[in-house]
């Protein structure tokens, strides 16, 4: 493509934004209709967005009560009207493709076309070092927006699959598809990475963050399948080592449009 790459946004948007984490299922619909206003403006801007979401209650419960991630275990039994861990891949499976289609109905209905990508269509094997051809991202339309999302993945034997991660698509993409200058994770309830316990009135939000400082967050490993702050931190400055801006935002209109256009925005900016 040469010196006419176009210029890409990966953002990704995190599940505890689009979902209610502790209520299975359960979309955050209002909060959805500004997401899709704001990336329908970022394309109006001549932006080449690239969207990957993640999960929140339609992913993480089912697979956490069948260990999905762990990958397959005949002696598992993990309730929800289940019988076996191939009727919860299914299931899951299912459940991503619902909250999906909330998010692609939005856009459409704010006339921004997008094509599907389901892990489980281009990808064998989980974590960062998964095999997959990110280059389907390189979408040569701007109004074209490809879209792609955790999911259970189909892995190698003896373990058979797994749970793929949003941010470990986000590096991927964002350090494979050429032109990508931005990636901006997109959070429910935090400005971004804080001095403390975000529930804590005295936390304040740091407006940088690099490895190797402190982090503090929690990881509800009784919910998450996946690393959750961590896990985001971590891929966030590997990006930034690529030469990538990275922020951490929280996912309102204003600031998605803002981020993703490289406006100056409440958050943190990621170095590696
Ligand atoms: C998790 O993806 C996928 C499943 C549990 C099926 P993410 O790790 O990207 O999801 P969030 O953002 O933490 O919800």
């Amino acid at each position: 493509m040469g010196k006419d790459v176009a210029e890409r946004v990966v953002i990704k948007l995190g599940g505890g934004l689009l979902t209610d984490k502790s209520s299975l299922c359960t979309a955050k619909y209002e909060v959805i209709a500004e997401i899709a206003i704001a990336i329908a403006e970022l394309v109006r801007r001549g932006i080449f967005v690239i969207i990957v979401h993640g999960a929140g209650s339609f992913g993480h419960l089912k697979a956490k009560s069948w260990q999905l991630h762990l990958g397959r275990n005949d002696e598992i039994s993990g309730g929800m009207e289940l019988k076996s861990q191939d009727e919860a891949i299914s299931s899951v499976r299912r459940d991503m493709d619902e909250l999906n289609e909330i998010l692609v109905a939005e856009l459409s209905r704010n006339g921004v076309a997008s094509t599907i990508h389901p892990p489980r269509e281009w990808v064998v094997g989980s974590g960062v070092g998964f095999k997959g051809d990110v280059s389907r991202f390189a979408t040569s339309r701007c109004g074209q927006v490809p879209i792609t999302f955790g999911d259970v993945v189909t892995c190698d034997p003896p373990v058979d699959f797994g749970i793929l991660s949003g941010d470990d698509l986000v590096y991927r993409i964002g350090t494979e598809v050429p032109g990508v200058s931005r990636i901006i994770f997109a959070m429910g309830d935090v400005d971004g990475i804080m001095s403390g316990l975000p529930e804590d009135d005295t936390s304040l939000l740091l407006n940088s963050w690099r490895p190797g400082e402190a982090l503090i967050g929690e990881h509800h490993s009784n919910i998450d399948v996946t690393g959750g702050i961590f896990l985001k931190s971590e891929r966030a400055s590997q990006a930034a080592a690529n030469g990538i801006e990275v922020m951490m935002i929280k996912g309102l209109r204003e600031r998605i449009i803002a981020a993703g256009s490289g406006e100056d925005c409440v958050g943190t900016k990621i170095f590696a």
